[in-house]
């Protein structure tokens, strides 16, 4: 049993942008359940205070480079007696808008004093000068937002071992030399073994330079950062700390139960795999909520994904408008929010093919339920995808995912081609480069294969048989905090 501190920007039902949230939840509380002793640590955001019945002053500490106090708030993870500790600045956190900034895609101007006092908090919490009388063995951090914490650990005596988790190198948090001295850090950390990126404050270097170990969330992107197409300029670091052994890749898991097609409340029709027959009252559902032609035979392709050019949204408008101009039999339904182009584009879309295209800009938990279970395939055509849960959710909903061979979606996704169709190893489509045409020509593989219905049912069901739960992964990151801790 070991003492840990999650520390996350976002936790699941509590705050959430993307999947770091259901990861910052589904990870706890699998090591919960391994009888460690694990608390959360997160900013407490105006919209965790609503969401959190039970909420008591702990602590009040004095940070350095702030003025006023700030208090430690307590309180447990929804549906769990997960310790959740919430660092409560209301200059800083109570607010209202988004966890990073007013809307999806603005930035708030004093990020970077928001999440240095977050940081700040989580280094006192985790030396125990909150005096609470509980010091974890191990400090986890997770993305740029909790990256200067393992820089300003690092030379504490008896500190915690650290472990820094990259869930998206395209977020790194950078700022200028102004900010930085505004900052109040210590001037030795302004190197470029530090945290100086080309003349920028780097929250990330934090994490990646000073932690013990760093992970990945899936072993390809692990990999993949370690070059210069997917590093953004790290990669020599990143290359260096894997020659080290200390940067590796575990692969997310889900939540099995909050992802369940038998259990799910937000589907027309509960399904198992020996039930997956009615899916396809999930599929004619999915169809009415978005006013297209309820039709069987059509290849429905679902689409749930924050707006971002990460997610090759473009891609998606370019095929389907290619596809559905050529009289493919296909329906799209969307849901997402993020930048303007793609909202538009996709809204274009909808007006252009009214019955072929369905959309909801906005963010709907019940509504990505539904899609997950009443689509035929899922796309994420992703430039670049560090893990990805949406391609997990699917195939545990027989929904064969559609993706781009990178990041975790190389590692979750058989193509269904080949020997991987005859020895039933398939369990979705898979294409190399981020191009409509390439993905044009893979829904096309699937509009194909779905004319076969029993090959197409197979593929569904060795979907569903796929186990992308904590298990396994969970084992991993409890290796790698003994590993740390020896
Ligand atoms: P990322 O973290 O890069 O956004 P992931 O696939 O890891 O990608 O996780 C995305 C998570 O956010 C999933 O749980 C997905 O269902 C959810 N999500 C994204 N956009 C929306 C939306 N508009 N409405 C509801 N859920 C969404
Ligand atoms: C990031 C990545 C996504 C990953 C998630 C959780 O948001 O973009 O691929 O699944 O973090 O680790």
């Amino acid at each position: 049993m070991r003492k840990i501190l999650f520390a996350s920007s976002e936790v699941h039902p509590l705050i959430k942008t993307g999947g770091l949230a259901d990861v910052s939840a589904s990870l706890p509380m699998t090591l919960d359940a391994h009888g460690h002793d694990i608390r959360i640590i997160l900013p407490a955001y105006r919209q965790c205070l609503m969401a959190l019945a039970d909420v008591r002053t702990i602590a009040t500490i004095k940070l350095d480079g702030f003025h006023s106090p700030i208090n430690i708030l307590e309180s447990t993870l929804p549906e769990t007696d997960i310790r959740v500790w919430l660092v409560d600045s209301p200059a800083h956190f109570d607010r209202e808008g988004g966890a990073y900034g007013p809307s999806e895609g603005g930035d708030w101007q004093d990020n970077a004093a928001r999440f240095a006092l977050f940081c700040r908090a989580i280094v006192a919490v985790a030396m125990d000068l909150a005096e609470l009388d509980w010091k974890p063995d191990v400090l986890h951090c997770n993305d740029w937002q909790t990256g200067l914490a393992p820089a300003l650990i690092a030379d504490q005596k008896n500190r915690p071992a650290t472990i820094f988790t990259i869930h998206n190198m395209a977020y790194q948090g950078l700022y200028s030399r102004q900010t930085f001295e505004a900052l109040d850090l210590p001037e030795s950390f302004w190197t470029s073994e530090g945290l100086e990126f080309y003349d920028q404050l780097s929250f990330m270097k934090g994490g990646l330079g000073y932690a013990d170990y760093i992970t990945a969330v899936s072993p390809t992107y692990a990999k993949e950062i370690c070059t210069a197409e997917y590093g953004y300029g790290l990669e020599g670091l990143l290359t260096f700390k894997h020659e080290q052994g200390q940067l590796s890749g575990i692969l997310n898991g889900i939540d099995r139960d909050e992802w369940n097609p038998q259990t799910d409340k937000a589907l027309a029709k509960k399904y198992t795999i020996k039930t997956v027959r009615h899916k396809k009252l999930n599929k004619q559902a999915l169809q009415q909520y978005f006013s297209l032609p309820e039709k069987e035979e059509v290849l429905v392709l679902g689409l749930i994904s924050r707006l971002v050019p990460q997610k090759g949204i473009d891609l998606i408008i370019d095929a389907v408008s290619r596809l559905l101009q050529a009289g493919e039999n296909i329906q799209l339904v969307c849901l997402g929010s993020g930048e303007d182009d793609y909202e538009k584009g996709l809204r274009v879309l909808r007006a252009k093919y009214p019955d072929r295209v369905g959309v909801v800009i906005g963010y709907d938990e019940s509504l990505a339920h539904q899609i997950e279970a009443g689509a035929d395939v899922f796309l994420m055509p992703s430039r670049f995808e560090p893990c990805g849960l949406n391609q997990l959710y699917s195939l545990r909903y027989g929904t064969l995912p559609l993706v781009r061979n990178t990041g975790g979606l190389a590692d979750s996704v058989v193509d269904a081609f080949g020997d991987n169709l005859k020895d039933a190893t398939a369990t979705g489509f898979k294409f190399e480069q981020a191009t409509a045409e390439e993905l044009e020509a893979t829904i096309l593989r699937a509009v194909t294969l779905f004319r076969h219905p029993r090959i197409w049912r197979k593929v569904v069901i060795t979907a569903m048989e796929q186990d992308y739960s904590w298990q396994a992964s969970s084992r991993a990151y409890e290796a790698l905090y003994e590993k740390a801790l020896s």
